[in-house]
């Protein structure tokens, strides 16, 4: 995935590219606190550091990503 870039497998965003542009841990309770239309709101118009990616996403991949976001918190939970 795209997102992996920046973000990491596993959404701790510990990669050279994340590090680079400070992007955060989407693992946070600050980050899954967030709307479904606030996680999504940056992949649409781009937020900082991260560029829009909407151009190429489905109503129905937007859906599958949130859903992601949310199971990494699962597991942080663990
Ligand atoms: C080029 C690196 C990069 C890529 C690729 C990337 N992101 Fe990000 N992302 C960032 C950075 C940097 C921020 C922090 C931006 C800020 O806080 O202003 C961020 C922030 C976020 C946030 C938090 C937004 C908020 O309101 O705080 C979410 C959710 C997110 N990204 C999801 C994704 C998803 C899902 C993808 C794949 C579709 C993705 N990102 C791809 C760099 C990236």
């Amino acid at each position: 995935m795209k997102c992996a870039l920046c973000h990491g497998e596993d959404g701790k965003s510990d990669t050279p590219a994340g590090r680079q542009k400070g992007a955060p841990d989407l693992r946070t309770e600050e980050i899954q606190k967030l709307k479904d239309d606030e996680l999504i709101r940056p992949i649409e118009k781009g937020h900082a550091g991260m560029a829009p990616i909407q151009s190429r996403l489905s109503n129905e991949s937007k859906q599958l990503i949130v859903t992601y976001i949310r199971s990494l918190a699962l597991k942080k939970a663990k």
